[in-house]
């Protein structure tokens, strides 16, 4: 039966506790790790959010050593996950020392046990590195959240909120609110909707992030502005994509791109130092959108390896593999990278590589596997001359022992191929450390990205981002072209954050709007009320987001964001725990004014 905690006040917590305190008498609670009966001596394993610590329950007569009957009773019928509070006294422990627990070499001699609560036998065991499947740890995510390892997670991610915190007041940054149920403003990812209740068929939109309220706060003369923000955005689930999410949100009035790059620099190495002692080299290397995919294949480029892209287009110009020749044709390009030292790679792996790169939109994939003596494997060998393969193994810096590795096609897909295969290449080799931080600013990318599907331009940041001045006139002709005064922060091939300068001109709004496809009408029924707003005076503006599940992701070295979202959901965007999404009461849906077509009759 649970006991009253009455008359107890928990003195320190399980680890706050060390020979310094031997002697005094303390009140600890948690849960029960284990329970081992040696007789008459029961040793327990406290456990709470600080770690565990020892508790010794001896039977006999000399109460300043013993427990009593009642207690040692008490004692003996503890199980795992029971709370308990303990009153007891700290003694050095004598000969038998833990040197793998922080307060290994102390004990609690109790003096008073109450059982708090009691538990049933848990799913799963409560322990460090679980190999209980993850789909029950989420279902008991209560459970799976007092896990050490996941503790530590979930604590560090306090201590990093709370560093940015710090920094950003001291910096001048305002904390402001803004508004969750808000209008949908499609351009993006897919909008979480609301229904209205008192004004039936209209909805809000959960935002996909403050960008306009921000905007909207530096017209209003906040200055500089931060939050720490949730966002929604209803798109497919991916190892570090979560449909709701955390983003570090801030923006600066009269500063351009040096400046928000600085004061990011510097909060980034506050917080990596202050919360797992990593020294950020400031500044941080910055290369731009074009250099990334040139050399990496991708604009969140990992540049803890080599294996960069080498663009061998000119060398293969004319020759006789149509292959390479065709995709040229075609405005593509043929570019390769040098796995080095693994020319001696059965080709049964190196099919897997081919049926990898295939996921990723390569019609095929064209190799020269150069053996450790130098003679030559290669599937497209007979299509070309002896000089012709001379050239490219040259161009490619290939030596004996070295395989590569081609890809033809449009630049796109050259780039997307590639830049996974190196991504998957070493990850295969085991090459990735996760001790080494190496960041990246990729600059000025491009303003807009050409959508088949949509058959228009697309804004690839957002359409409220500023073109670089020097690419101004190229709006009219060759909008492809202009680059964007934007910036995403890199880090081991993540990104990080990203932001940009804002526009805050209406004549190149309203152009960017055109070109994208945006009506007047449309531009100003969506965001009407930010146009306007820049009609009265709005200062130059700029700013940026990190995605803070990102960041403790890789500062806790986990696989996953899950693994730092206290109660994350999974693929399907469900909660194992609660089942959220749930159908509801009709009449519910009734006040709502909403009638749901269901999916059987839609099937039909
Ligand atoms: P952006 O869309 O690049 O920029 O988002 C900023 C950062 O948020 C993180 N992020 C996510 N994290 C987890 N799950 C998701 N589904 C998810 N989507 C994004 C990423 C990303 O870099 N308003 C602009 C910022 C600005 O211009 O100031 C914005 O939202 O780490
Ligand atoms: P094929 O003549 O189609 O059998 O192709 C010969 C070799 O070129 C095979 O090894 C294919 O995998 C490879 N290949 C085919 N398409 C491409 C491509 N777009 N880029 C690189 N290699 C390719």
């Amino acid at each position: 039966m649970a006991e009253s905690m009455k008359g107890l006040k928990r003195t320190h917590r399980c680890t706050e506790l060390s020979v310094a305190n031997v002697g005094e008498e303390v009140t600890v609670m948690g849960w029960v790790q284990k329970n081992r009966n040696k007789g008459g001596i029961i040793f327990v394993d406290l456990r709470d959010r600080s770690g565990i610590l020892q508790i010794i329950f001896e039977q006999g007569e000399d109460l300043s050593r013993a427990v009593d009957a009642e207690n040692f009773a008490k004692a003996e019928s503890l199980r795992s996950e029971y709370v308990i509070a303990v009153v007891g006294k700290v003694e050095k422990r004598e000969g038998n020392a833990n040197a793998n627990m922080k307060t290994g070499d102390i004990e609690v001699r109790a003096t008073q046990v109450r059982i708090l609560s009691e538990s049933e036998t848990p799913p799963f065991p409560i322990e460090a590195d679980s190999k209980t499947k993850e789909e029950l740890r989420l279902k008991y995510r209560y459970l799976d959240l007092r896990r050490p390892d996941l503790q530590e997670k979930i604590m560090m991610r306090s201590r990093v909120t709370a560093k940015i915190r710090e920094f950003m007041t001291k910096e001048g940054f305002l904390e402001i609110e803004t508004p969750i149920l808000n209008k949908s403003t499609p351009e993006g990812a897919r909008d979480y909707l609301v229904p209205s209740r008192i004004h039936p068929g209209s909805f809000y939109a959960l935002p996909q992030s403050p960008q306009l309220f921000k905007q909207l706060l530096m017209c209003s003369g906040y200055d500089r502005y931060f939050q720490i923000a949730k966002c929604f955005r209803d798109e497919d689930l991916r190892a570090d994509r979560q449909p709701e999410f955390t983003q570090v949100d801030m923006e600066l009035s009269f500063v351009d791109v040096d400046d928000v790059i600085e004061v990011n620099e510097r909060l980034l190495k506050y917080i990596f130092k202050d919360t797992i002692g990593i020294d950020i080299q400031l500044p941080i290397q910055r290369m731009t959108w074009q250099e990334a995919m040139d050399r990496y294949g991708s604009d969140k480029p990992d540049t803890r390896f080599g294996m960069e892209l080498v663009n061998v287009s000119d060398v293969v110009a004319g020759c006789g593999f149509s292959v390479f020749s065709g995709a040229l044709e075609n405005g593509g390009s043929v570019r390769g990278i040098n796995a080095k030292g693994q020319g001696a790679m059965p080709r049964k792996k190196i099919d897997a590589l081919i049926e990898y790169a295939k996921g990723f939109g390569a019609k095929g994939l064209a190799y020269i596997a150069i053996q450790p003596d130098g003679t030559v494997k290669s599937s497209f060998a007979k299509f070309m001359t002896e000089d012709e393969m001379a050239a490219l193994i040259k161009a490619m810096d290939g030596e004996n022992g070295d395989l590569l590795l081609f890809a033809a096609d449009k630049n796109k897909v050259v780039w997307d191929v590639l830049g996974n295969l190196r991504l998957e290449i070493a990850r295969n080799l085991g090459i990735l450390d996760k001790n080494q931080y190496n960041f990246l600013w990729v600059t000025e990318f491009p303003l807009l990205e050409w959508s088949e599907e949509e058959n228009r331009y697309v804004a690839m940041h957002h359409p409220f981002t500023m073109p670089m001045e020097e690419d101004l006139a190229l709006l009219d002709t060759d909008p492809g072209k202009v680059r964007a005064k934007a910036y995403d922060i890199v880090l081991n091939g993540t990104e990080l954050g990203g932001g940009s300068v804002r526009i805050f001109q209406n004549h190149i709004q309203e152009k960017m709007f055109e070109i994208i496809g945006l009506s007047k009408e449309t531009a100003n029924e969506r965001f009407g009320f930010l146009l306007n707003a820049f009609k009265y005076g709005v200062p130059p503006h700029a700013g940026l987001a990190f995605g803070l599940d990102r960041m403790v992701m890789l500062m806790a070295q986990a696989d996953s964001i899950r693994e730092v979202i206290a109660f994350p959901k999974v693929k399907d965007a469900s909660c194992l725990m609660t089942d959220a999404p749930n159908l509801v009461d009709d009449i519910q849906l009734e006040e709502l004014g909403i009638a749901v077509v269901k999916q059987a009759e839609t099937e039909a």
